[in-house]
């Protein structure tokens, strides 16, 4: 049923990132400026390494959009990778020395055996998570279909490492104005004082730190996604969709841990007349979601992070060179992403989030779907 699709490609050292979104409507007064403000998001946060200081993402838009406007056909997007200045030497001469000492938590090892190669490089280039700027440029146009029918997409990190936050009781615009303006991305700023603490604690001792974001729709209609048939669902869209991001390894749907531990009257989400014929809710333990499907109530989404793997301190691995025991080589990375994961998690919600409107509303034109 997917009426939305998109396709990257490109890696982390070549020239640039591609993307291709097929199925966005015509009538989307494409806002660039807006795309590379997403794109920005995603390269900020405490914790992020040197390369993100070397790149400062512009997405090109190459096909889909004329006189500023989506067309109906698919738009084809172009993110220059800046550190391609640094490596075109190397591209296509093979004078680099080949990585055969897999990193543990990586593509690496799998990579290399699933296809017959002896250099992990092949491997890394497409499985570094470079590739999720090409996500957030496509998420910020499902964004921007999104806001003309007033779905609005926030998030914030809750937790870093064993750092939680402690969420105030605001609107989802405070809280994002919170998390804006934060490097953590946390609305709770002793917790988000600590969280520094935590991941410069982790920097220190040459090792990296995962945590928690959550993700929030807010204005979905009611009846995205569908009970009718697996592949319909939107709670698996949505999952799917955030365990793809790299490092991401869980997530859940409204309180959907905490609720494995109570009884069924203590989490579902009792129903009231709000007097205009129609039902309001006190609580979202379901976060947004019942029978697969949008029920009105803002979607939350709660999403576990890794601690990457490229850690300064090495880890022990296995030359496949020689078979021998070995520790691995640290490559330039990060120490913490969640910040960043968030603003990638942000642009996945958005996008399968379009895909369900455009399925429920169908419609050639953004002025189509309205009526
Ligand atoms: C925005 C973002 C940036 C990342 N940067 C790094 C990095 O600098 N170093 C690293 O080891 N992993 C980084 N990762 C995670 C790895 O790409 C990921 O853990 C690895 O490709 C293995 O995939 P998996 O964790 O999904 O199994 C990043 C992930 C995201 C979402």
């Amino acid at each position: 049923m997917t009426v939305l699709r998109f396709l990257t490609a490109g890696e982390s050292h070549g020239p640039c990132l591609t993307a291709i979104v097929d199925g966005l409507p015509a009538g989307i007064a494409v806002d660039t400026a807006s795309i590379d403000r997403e794109l920005s998001r995603r390269q900020g946060g405490y914790g992020r390494g040197k390369r993100m200081r070397i790149e400062r993402d512009h997405a090109e838009i190459l096909a889909g959009v004329i006189n500023g406007e989506t067309t109906g056909a698919p738009v084809a997007l172009r993110i220059e990778n800046r550190d391609w200045a640094n490596w075109h030497e190397h591209w296509y001469t093979g004078d680099l020395p080949p990585l055969t000492v897999p990193r543990p938590g990586h593509a690496d090892y799998a990579g290399m055996v699933k296809y017959g190669l002896n250099d992990a490089r092949p491997i890394l280039e497409r499985a570094s998570a470079r590739e999720t700027a090409s996500r957030v440029a496509v998420g910020a146009l499902a964004k921007q279909l999104l806001a003309k029918f007033g779905v609005r997409i926030w998030s914030y990190v809750k937790q870093i490492g064993p750092v939680k936050g402690q969420i105030p009781d605001l609107s989802y615009v405070k809280l994002w104005e919170l998390a804006e303006g934060s490097d953590v991305r946390c609305p709770d700023p002793i917790a988000a004082k600590k969280m520094r603490a935590a991941i410069d604690e982790a920097s220190k001792a040459g090792d990296t730190i995962g945590g928690v974001f959550v993700v929030i729709a807010d204005g979905a209609p009611v009846g995205l996604g569908s009970h009718v048939q697996w592949d319909r669902r939107l709670d698996g869209r949505l999952v799917q969709a955030l365990v793809s991001i790299p490092a991401v390894k869980g997530a859940e749907i409204g309180s959907a841990f905490d609720n494995a531990a109570k009884l069924g009257r203590e989490v579902h989400d009792e129903l009231f007349p709000d007097g205009a014929g129609s039902v309001r809710r006190v609580t979202n333990r379901a976060g947004g979601i019942e029978g697969a499907m949008s029920n009105g109530a803002p979607i939350v989404l709660r999403v576990a992070v890794k601690p990457i793997p490229s850690t300064i301190s090495p880890l022990r691995s296995v030359d496949l060179a020689t078979g021998e025991a070995t520790n691995t080589e640290y490559q330039r990375s990060d120490v913490c992403i969640v910040p960043a994961a968030a603003v990638v998690g942000e642009a996945m919600v958005a996008f399968v989030l379009a895909d369900a409107l455009l399925e429920k509303y169908g419609g050639d034109s953004v002025a189509e779907m309205k009526r």
